[in-house]
């Protein structure tokens, strides 16, 4: 960390808050994790110093809400904008297959979620139309052919009216144990894919280094989304936890978070369609697991942090089932105690998040399903090799 970030703790002793660059103000939501941004308008490009003074704060503070004030909205090309000046301040690049084989203007491309037309690198986390499978999209000519959610409208055309009162066919949740689904609340019908803590993307070799998410609709009340000091978990375990953790590597593993790809594959087969299958086989060829450290060394602090995801790890590797799901709940809850969390409330549409995805961990909170529609527009900017604990490259 640079000098005057460490002089930061001493003006926050005695302000509560840090003046930045450019009319710039920071102010830290606690003292470990999470600041608020004041001042800066994000429809307009920013100069260096700011571009500057917002990476010393989203290292320190690891997650920045940066308040609009109902004053701007970024649209789809300033968002893309933005994550584009980022990605180049911090030297980002597609370096590798998997990289180049998802890129779009630069940006990471999720290859099992919707995107919106035109913008293959948005995603858009959304409780008015969310979930859905579609084939990924490997050539200009398909993204420009590509019709969000045809999937799902054709799956509803399909499906026959049900009478009232007759529960025989509810679906199936298609969710496994242990996956995000399984922690899904009661009062929220639609949101149950992210209220379990988790990092984003860990099926990627190179998990993507940070999200930015930009507000396009938000409840009146509710949908925060919590998040957790992963560095500081770590710091919490016991020291002989911390050793034993830190020779351990883990494999995660898309199928299981998503094995609606597979059972809509055999449901397509059983009716004639092979196609579905093909198509699943290559992904299954193109993101193999990946083999990430259990304890990450993060690639420009050096601070060490617990790097579990309740949804993506398969298993801890080279050790018993038994252990495996031992060592996973007791690293997974350690992002569950208040102290190393901030909640982020979205207060105004326009509002953007800044998370560092590879020392945090988030929570959506899913309890806004009864109050209004919610929608952001997720854009993950590329990763690099992940590093255990001696700096070793692992991902
Ligand atoms: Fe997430």
């Amino acid at each position: 960390m640079p000098e005057e970030i460490q002089q930061w703790d001493e003006q926050i002793a005695h302000t509560g808050q840090i003046s930045l660059a450019d009319g710039v103000t920071l102010l830290p939501l606690t003292p470990l994790i999470g600041a608020e941004v004041h001042g800066l308008n994000l429809t307009k490009p920013l100069s260096s110093a700011s571009l500057t003074a917002l990476t010393d704060a989203f290292l320190r503070y690891k997650v920045l809400m940066i308040r609009s004030g109902g004053q701007w909205k970024m649209d789809v090309d300033e968002h893309t904008g933005l994550c584009k000046d980022l990605s180049n301040h911090w030297g980002l690049s597609a370096d590798t297959e998997q990289k180049e084989m998802n890129n779009s203007e630069g940006l990471t491309v999720h290859p099992f979620l919707p995107w919106l037309r035109h913008y293959p690198h948005v995603w858009v986390t959304s409780s008015v139309a969310s979930g859905g499978q579609q084939y990924q999209l490997r050539s200009s000519e398909d993204v420009e052919n590509y019709e969000p959610f045809a999937g799902q409208k054709e799956a509803r055309k399909r499906k026959p009216p049900r009478s009232a009162g007759d529960n025989s066919k509810a679906p199936v949740p298609q969710y496994r144990p242990g996956s995000f689904g399984g922690a899904a609340l009661n009062q929220d019908t639609v949101n149950n894919g992210a209220n379990a803590f988790h990092f984003d993307d860990g099926f990627f070799h190179h998990p993507p280094s940070a999200v930015v998410l930009n507000s396009v609709v938000l409840p009146k009340v509710g949908g925060d989304t919590i998040f957790a000091d992963m560095g500081a978990a770590y710091r919490g375990l016991h020291p002989d936890l911390q050793k034993k953790a830190k020779s351990l590597t883990q494999t995660m593993d898309w199928r299981h978070v998503f094995p609606v790809w597979e059972i809509e594959a055999e449901r397509r087969a059983s009716e004639g369609d092979e196609s579905f299958r093909d198509h699943v086989e290559q992904l299954i060829e193109d993101y193999p697991p990946s083999r990430q450290p259990v304890i990450r060394q993060h690639p420009v602090t050096g601070e060490l942090s617990i790097y579990t995801n309740l949804g993506f790890t398969r298993e801890i590797d080279d050790v018993s089932k038994e252990e495996s799901d031992q060592l996973m709940a007791t690293l997974c809850r350690m992002a569950e105690r208040p102290e190393y969390q901030v909640r982020m409330r979205w207060l105004n549409e326009g509002d953007v998040c800044i998370y560092d995805n590879r020392i945090t961990n988030h929570y959506a909170v899913a309890d806004y399903g009864h109050v209004g529609p919610r929608s952001l527009h997720h854009i993950a900017l590329l990763g690099e090799p992940t590093l255990n604990a001696y700096g070793e490259v692992v991902g």
